[in-house]
């Protein structure tokens, strides 16, 4: 998702999708996922020029024919979305009391990652998308966002209407990579 409409959400909408996100499993029970709402014109801007440079930097990492086709691409709705949110993971949530996670402490972001999830198929069934941006550097957006020392980003979420529906990823129509069945192992 990267087409979006900028038409505001319903009011109340995206606090309502962000309790159902709060429903997500984590380990201890632990929630460390924390969202913040992006409202400033002028941070979404200095994020999106962010988000443009690093594109332009990975694109450089490519030969000059796959190159062409990433900068082809549109990798982030960032100037359009109605909402943005950003999504950090605690490192040490007091919720949980360090349950699960002695030995996996990464299970906290994979917490967060679920939360992320659980907040896009809520998104989804009220006809909403969500775009998850990753072409940044986390600690370019985290001091962006000035947000306590031991959050880490997971994501930068744009959110709202899209332009259009579509059953084949766009990656897919493009043809930068087609969905591919993950082969399974039995031992
Ligand atoms: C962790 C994660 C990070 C992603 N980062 C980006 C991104 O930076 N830019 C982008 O355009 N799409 C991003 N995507 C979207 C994927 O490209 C997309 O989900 C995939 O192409 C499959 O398309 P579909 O979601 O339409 O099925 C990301 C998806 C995930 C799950």
């Amino acid at each position: 998702m990267r087409h979006f409409r900028t038409d505001p959400l319903p009011a109340g909408a995206l606090n309502a999708l962000l309790a159902l996100a709060d429903l997500a499993p984590s380990v201890g029970n632990a929630q460390p996922w924390r969202f913040v709402r992006i409202v400033d014109a002028e941070l979404r801007a200095r994020l999106a020029a962010h988000v443009d440079a690093e594109s332009e930097r990975a694109a450089c990492r490519y030969d000059a024919e796959r190159a062409a086709a990433y900068r082809a691409l549109k990798l982030h709705g960032l100037r359009e979305a109605p909402e943005l949110v950003a999504v950090f993971s605690e490192a040490a949530p007091v919720a949980g009391h360090g349950l699960g996670i002695a030995t996996m402490p990464e299970m906290l972001r994979y917490s967060t990652a679920m939360a992320i999830h659980t907040l896009w198929l809520a998104a989804r069934a009220q006809g909403i998308g969500i775009g998850w941006v990753s072409i940044l550097d986390p600690i370019v957006v985290h001091a962006m966002l000035r947000v306590p020392a031991d959050w880490s980003l997971i994501a930068l979420l744009c959110i709202g209407y899209p332009e259009d529906e579509h059953d084949t990823p766009e990656l897919e129509r493009r043809g930068w990579q087609a969905r591919d069945a993950a082969p399974v192992e039995t031992r």
